[in-house]
């Protein structure tokens, strides 16, 4: 695919500063050799607060296809690694060990009245392949991309051999790692000695796996099909911008989601076949700011979001396989019921239609308790090949609103 002839999709507008800076970025990334470095996404990362780790394991072993894999401890977390059962990226969750473990997530979080909860809690970032890590942080340092220095940070993840981690964006609070090994090669990682659950709480993970084989659901939950953060109303084009010079993703297109005064903004990567392999990277923004808002009283759930939790990364979405379950009854509908009688709760009811026409159902759960992230499920009926409807994001976006609301003096957010 040719990125430089591709032309977006959809109708949201961006500046001629946006267009014109987003040819140089592609251009220059091939000229410095970037975009023949880069490959897909091979991990997600996701901090928790310390005793979460457990309770969050078993929460994505019912909602998700991810298991773990093993799991290791130095001095200052427990990191555990999970895998679906194909090649889709990790997913590595940090714990750290002490209740006072404080780090700039935490500082960052404590700015921000509904994120103070979970101090510890926050979606880190991605770990992208490339052929040749030292190259990559060159090229990148050379473009004023920030990186974690080894000594400079509390958590040394960030900083090994052989992954290395630009520092929390300003516009997303998001880092991108960068790793040349395989994710298999667990030694080269470096991320402490190996250890395991002990028996009971080996049994708790295994006993919730086996409920979601039971239930039915397991095989149906496919990987991740997008992420979506949400950032700013006047940070949307520096972000995709800044996602676009640090990756090898492109802009395939936006939506203005009128009735939510809101876009949708969709990355993905032309390398590989299948999405999943390399999830796409969506940014929401409000349209107008919250501080004009007031003069036309125009919905504004995403800029609340994050005046109340700072930009990050708001949910994950899952893909399950289309088809029918029984006779109509779709599969989302299926996982979402089995998983609703087993005290996981969504936001309103599943959205979209499907019948003989391509099309979308999607839904939202409520937040994680531990990971402050919401799940999405999407299926895509008679082979809709887009992100998602028009229709669809306005009620999601309306329906997260409505958890995502902060009392202030006289002021909801
Ligand atoms: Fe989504």
């Amino acid at each position: 695919m040719n990125i430089n002839a591709y032309k977006p999709q959809g109708d949201k507008k961006n500046s001629a500063f946006f267009e014109e800076y987003c040819a140089k970025i592609y251009s220059r990334r091939e000229s410095s050799g970037l975009d023949q470095l880069l490959q897909n996404l091979c991990a997600f990362i996701i901090h928790l607060e310390s005793g979460d780790g457990l309770p969050y394991l078993e929460e994505l072993a019912l909602m998700t296809p991810y298991r773990l894999q093993t799991s290791y401890i130095n001095n200052s977390h427990k990191i555990y690694i999970l895998r679906t059962c194909n090649q889709f990226p990790r997913l590595i969750v940090m714990e750290p060990l002490s209740s006072d473990y404080e780090d700039d997530i935490k500082r960052l979080n404590m700015i921000y009245p509904l994120a103070r909860n979970k101090p510890n809690a926050r979606y880190v970032g991605e770990i992208m392949y490339t052929k040749d890590l030292k190259e990559t942080q060159d090229i990148l340092e050379s473009h004023n991309i920030r990186f974690h220095y080894p000594g400079e940070t509390e958590n040394n993840f960030y900083t090994g051999h052989n992954i290395r981690f630009t520092v929390p964006s300003d516009f997303t609070h998001n880092r991108l790692g960068y790793t040349h090994i395989d994710l298999e090669d667990h030694s080269a990682l470096e991320l402490g000695q190996p250890f395991q659950l002990n028996s009971k709480e080996q049994q708790r993970l295994d006993q919730v796996a086996r409920l979601s084989e039971e239930l039915g659901i397991h095989h149906l939950i496919e990987g991740v099909d997008h992420m979506a953060t949400r950032v700013l109303a006047g940070e949307r084009e520096d972000a995709i911008l800044e996602f676009l010079s640090i990756s090898n993703y492109y802009f395939w297109g936006a939506y203005n989601i009128k009735e939510m005064n809101s876009s949708t903004n969709v990355n993905r990567n032309h390398t590989v076949s299948d999405d999943k392999l390399s999830p796409a990277k969506v940014f929401t923004a409000n349209n107008t700011p919250s501080f004009v808002n007031s003069f036309e009283n125009l919905p504004m759930p995403t800029e609340d979001f994050v005046r109340n939790y700072g930009r990050r990364m708001h949910h994950i979405a899952y893909e399950v396989t289309d088809g029918d379950h029984i006779s109509q009854q779709k599969n989302v509908d299926f996982v979402v019921s089995q998983l609703n009688e087993n005290k996981i709760s969504f936001l309103g009811d599943v959205i979209g239609e499907c019948s003989d026409q391509p099309n979308l159902k999607q839904i939202f759960s409520r937040q994680s308790p531990y990971s402050v992230l919401i799940t999405e499920y999407v299926e895509r009926c008679q082979g809709f090949s887009g992100f998602f409807t028009r229709d669809n994001v306005a009620s999601l976006t309306e329906a997260a609103g409505h958890d995502e609301r902060y009392e202030h003096g006289h002021v909801f957010d």
